[in-house]
């Protein structure tokens, strides 16, 4: 039986990897441009990180995390989001006695096991950001602005950017008791999920899919409804700095994001796909993560952008992304002329084309087959008599034309011909 790879993985195969090349680069220039620096911190982490970080009643640590014990007997869990991570490596790298604030991010493999289908995989990437050691809003409407900064320089087109706030833990005391006096008349209608989150965590009955759920949701009791005046304020001026910034936005108090740490902004970056909407991203600030994980109080903010459903918008808005072209120039080999060949493609790649040529004996029809399939834009026949003479044959594949060229002024004219 042939084995195939797990469900909700994939394999990223060449022609699409030149996408994912692209929308890497413009992540590290735009990062860059916004002084972030990267970090790489492990693909697995102690589960303890997650269940104190991501928080024990969400859905990620309740269902979806890859946790297995080590032969050390230690858990361990595949890392599901980076948050939790970046924030550990800041406490244990001392990041913090450096001069503050601290902007980093990182992109790399995330794992939850959801139920996958088109843009939701058990292994999806994520270009992640995060903001440690500024409380001010500025740093929020900052993350906001790289995002969607980011998005529109790739051409995705139709984001909405919903914001919320979800208050401190000074506010959210009130949140949840309301609620639960406003859901208790209505438990009977309320999905299974949602009937067990009134205890545990009833701010998510908020955010629930389902349609009845969603109804229920609309008259309920919201976290803007019960800000304290300095999160009333931070939340204004957030705003203000996105309006100044003009990043359009929709001010949804029934955002409430799937992980527990978020306290104040919450943002989800949405596209719309049949009347669903789907996010893109999302993030928000999280002042009260580093104690949770065993540090001192450090304010933090970021998001996390999930790259396969930045490709899967790209692709269903009709956007291509303008890939570097796999093979630029291409020797063919006539007769005896094997040391020509092998000279003048090491010249090609000195010169910066991207270069290759026939390793398997074919005649010389069939190279120029083979190159006619690869789409190369100039072929560059080495024959036993122009060898002889000091040139060699370029040849134009758009139009045909062909010309002999000097061996030493190969590179050069290949180089203008195909573009670069
Ligand atoms: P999140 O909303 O759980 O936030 O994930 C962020 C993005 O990752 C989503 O908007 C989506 O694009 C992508 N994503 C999530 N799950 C999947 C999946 N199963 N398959 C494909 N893509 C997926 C976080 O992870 C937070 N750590 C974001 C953050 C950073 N908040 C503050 N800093």
């Amino acid at each position: 039986m042939q084995i195939t790879r797990p469900r909700g993985t994939s394999d990223i195969l060449p022609g699409t990897t030149e996408k994912w090349q692209v929308i890497e680069q413009t992540m590290h220039r735009i990062c860059r441009e916004y002084a972030y620096r990267e970090i790489r911190t492990p693909i697995f982490e102690h589960t303890e990180l997650f269940l104190r970080g991501v928080g024990e009643t969400t859905d990620i640590v309740e269902k979806e995390m890859y946790t297995f014990l080590d032969k050390g007997g230690r858990s361990i869990t595949l890392r599901p989001e980076a948050t939790a991570a970046v924030a550990r490596a800041y406490l244990e790298n001392k990041l913090f006695a450096q001069p503050q604030p601290i902007k980093l991010y990182c992109v790399g493999p995330m794992f939850r096991y959801d139920r996958p289908q088109a843009g939701r995989l058990r292994q999806f990437h994520q270009f992640d950001v995060e903001v440690f050691g500024a409380a001010g809003p500025g740093a929020d409407a900052e993350v906001i602005a790289l995002a969607m900064d980011y998005l529109a320089r790739l051409g995705l087109k139709d984001l909405q950017l919903h914001i919320n706030s979800v208050g401190c833990p000074e506010c959210r005391q009130v949140l949840p008791e309301k609620l639960r006096t406003y859901l208790a008349g209505q438990v009977g209608d309320l999905c299974g999920d949602c009937r067990t989150r009134i205890d545990r965590n009833p701010l998510r009955v908020l955010d629930c899919k389902n349609e009845k759920c969603r109804d229920i949701g609309r008259e309920a009791p919201t976290p803007l409804d019960c800000l304290c005046t300095a999160c009333a304020e931070h939340f204004e001026q957030v705003r203000r700095q996105l309006d100044l910034l003009k990043i359009g936005y929709v001010v949804n108090p029934r955002l409430v994001r799937g992980l527990d740490y978020y306290t104040r902004t919450a943002f989800e970056i949405l596209f719309s796909e049949s009347g669903a909407q789907n996010a893109v991203g999302g993030g928000g600030r999280y002042d009260g993560l580093m104690e949770t994980i065993g540090g001192a109080s450090v304010p933090g903010v970021g998001f996390a952008i999930g790259l396969e459903r930045v490709l899967l918008v790209l692709e269903r808005q009709g956007v291509s992304l303008e890939t570097a072209a796999p093979l630029e120039a291409f020797v063919a080999v006539a007769g005896e002329t094997d040391e020509l060949a092998t000279r003048l493609l090491a010249d090609l790649r000195k010169e910066g084309v991207a270069a290759d040529r026939d390793y398997t004996g074919r005649s010389l029809k069939a190279q120029m087959k083979y190159a006619g399939k690869t789409r190369v834009p100039v072929v560059v026949i080495t024959g036993e008599d122009e060898a002889a003479r000091g040139v060699a044959v370029v040849r134009d594949m758009a139009t045909g034309e062909q010309t002999e060229v000097p061996v030493e002024l190969i590179a050069e004219r290949v180089r203008t011909l195909s573009g670069r």
